[in-house]
C-alpha cells in the first residue's frame, strides 16, 4: 500500500526553484537522494493547456509514452482524457497497465518483428501507423491468419523535401503498393502520420507543412484520420522561445475543418506534456576549485539523467543556496558520481560557492529522464515520487544493488 505524506510548505524563495528548501530537504530526509520529483498539478495543468489549444472536435490526444513510462502518471493522462501513443510493444504493455483501454491506445513504430507484431494486435490495439511496405505486409500477412476486426492501418509519410533524410516512413510514391497490399487481405490505409521532427520550438516549422501533408493524405482514397505525430518542443532554455501551442491549435484547426469532410486527427505528444513537471533533486558531495571554476560533484550521474551526455541537451540547475556578499555566481560544472568522462549534468552554469550537503535541482526532467536511465555505471536507480493534493507518495522505488544481479546466472 502506497504511503501519502502530507506537504511541507511548496513556498519558494525564488522564482527558479520549483518548491522551497524546507520542502526538498523533506523529500530527501523521507526518500533519499538521488530523487526524481513529479509536481501532478503542473502536470495536469500542461495536459488542460495543450488540450485546449485544439478547438477541432474530433481530435484524440495520445501521449507518448516513450518519453516517461511510469504508470502513476500515465494514469493522469487517462483521467485527463488521453489515450496512449506506443512507440514499442513494451509502451503498450505499460500503457494496458495503466488501464487505458487498447482501443485509446495508437501504435506509430518502426521494425517489429512478427512475433511482436501479433502481440501488439493481440492486445487489442486497432490503430497502427507503419514506417515501412514491409511492415504494412507483414501486418497484413498476420491480419489474414487471425482476422483481428475493425484494424485502422497507416502509413508514416516520409515528406519529400521535409522529413527525407528520416530513415523512418514511406514516401507518397509507395502509397499504391501499401494499398494493394492493404486491400489484397480486406483492409484499408485509413491513416496518414507526419512527425515533423523532434523537440522543435519554431512553431512554423510544424504549421508550414500543414498544407503539404494535408494534400499528401488526400491522395489515400480511404482517408480517415491524421496523426500529426508529436516532436513538439518544450523550452529548456528558460525564457527562451516556446512552442505556441495556441498558433498551431488554431492553425490545423482551421486548414481540417476547411477540407468540408469529417477527418480524426490524432496528436501525439512526449516532451512537450511531461518535460516541465518534474525535477531531479541531488547532493552536493564534493566541491573544489579549479582557478575561478567550481567543479560541484553530485550524487546523481549521467545513468540516472543522460540526455546531457547522449545529446550535449541542456537543463537547468539550481538551488536554494544564496550567494555570498553581492550574491557571487561561479562557472560551475556539476559532475556525476563517476569517472565517466563523460558525467556532466551541467557544464559551466552560473551557481553560488556551493558546500558538501547543499542540494540542487535539475529542472526539466520528466521526458526522457528516468526513461533513458541505465545501470551503466553500475549505480541503482534512483526513487520516484508524485506530488498530489499537497501530500507526496512514492511512485517507483529506488533501487539496490541487487539489481545489479538481475538475471544474471550465477554458478
Ligand atoms: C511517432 C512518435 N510520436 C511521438 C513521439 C514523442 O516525441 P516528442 O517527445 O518529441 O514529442 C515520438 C518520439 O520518438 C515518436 O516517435
Amino acid at each position: 500500500m502506497e504511503k501519502l505524506q502530507a506537504m511541507a510548505s511548496l513556498k519558494k524563495s525564488s522564482p527558479n526553484v520549483p518548491f522551497s528548501q524546507e520542502f526538498a530537504q523533506e523529500l530527501l530526509n523521507t526518500y533519499g537522494s538521488p530523487l526524481y520529483v513529479y509536481d501532478g498539478d503542473r502536470l495536469r495543468q500542461t495536459i488542460e493547456h495543450i488540450t485546449k489549444a485544439v478547438s477541432y472536435p474530433r481530435t484524440k490526444f495520445r501521449f507518448a509514452s516513450v518519453t516517461n513510462g511510469n504508470v502513476a502518471l500515465l494514469q493522469i493522462f487517462r483521467s485527463n482524457g488521453w489515450g496512449l501513443h506506443a512507440n514499442t510493444p513494451g509502451d503498450v504493455y505499460l500503457g494496458l497497465q495503466a488501464g487505458f483501454d487498447a482501443s485509446d491506445i495508437v501504435y506509430s513504430g518502426s521494425n517489429l518483428h512478427p512475433a511482436e507484431m501479433a502481440q501488439v494486435l493481440d492486445w487489442g490495439v486497432t490503430t497502427l501507423n507503419l514506417d515501412s511496405l514491409a511492415q504494412v505486409q507483414l501486418c497484413c500477412e498476420i491480419f489474414v491468419n487471425y482476422k483481428y476486426p475493425s484494424l485502422r492501418l497507416g502509413l508514416r509519410l516520409n515528406l519529400p523535401g521535409i522529413t527525407d533524410n528520416n530513415r523512418i516512413g514511406v514516401y507518397p510514391i509507395e502509397f499504391a503498393e501499401a494499398i494493394a497490399l492493404t486491400r489484397g487481405v480486406g483492409l484499408k490505409v485509413s491513416g496518414l502520420h507526419f512527425y515533423r521532427g523532434t523537440g522543435t520550438n519554431a512553431t512554423a516549422a510544424f504549421t508550414q507543412v500543414i498544407d503539404s501533408v494535408i494534400n499528401v493524405a488526400q491522395q489515400l482514397p480511404d482517408w480517415e484520420y491524421l496523426d500529426f505525430g508529436g516532436g513538439f518542443g518544450y523550452p529548456y532554455h528558460h525564457g527562451g522561445v516556446a512552442f505556441d501551442w495556441q498558433v498551431f491549435g488554431a492553425e490545423l484547426t482551421d486548414r481540417i475543418t476547411r477540407l468540408g469532410r469529417e477527418i480524426d486527427l490524432v496528436i501525439e505528444p512526449g516532451r512537450a506534456a511531461i518535460a516541465g513537471c518534474a525535477t531531479l533533486l541531488a547532493q552536493v558531495v564534493s566541491v573544489k576549485w579549479q582557478g575561478d571554476k567550481q567543479i560541484v560533484g553530485v550524487d546523481t550521474s549521467v545513468a540516472n539523467l543522460s540526455v546531457p551526455s547522449v545529446y550535449g541537451g541542456y537543463r537547468e540547475i539550481v538551488t536554494w543556496k544564496q550567494g555570498g556578499l553581492h550574491n557571487s555566481q561561479f562557472k560551475t560544472d556539476i559532475c556525476g558520481n563517476t569517472t565517466y568522462s563523460r558525467d556532466y549534468l551541467g557544464k559551466n552554469c552560473q551557481l553560488p560557492a556551493l558546500k558538501i550537503g547543499d542540494m540542487i535541482a535539475i529542472l526539466d526532467v520528466g521526458a526522457y529522464g528516468f526513461a533513458m536511465s541505465s545501470h551503466f555505471l553500475h549505480r541503482p536507480k534512483p526513487a520516484e515520487i508524485l506530488l498530489e493534493n499537497s501530500t507526496h507518495r512514492l511512485i517507483r522505488q529506488r533501487e539496490d544493488y541487487t539489481v545489479l544481479l538481475a538475471n544474471q546466472v550465477l554458478k
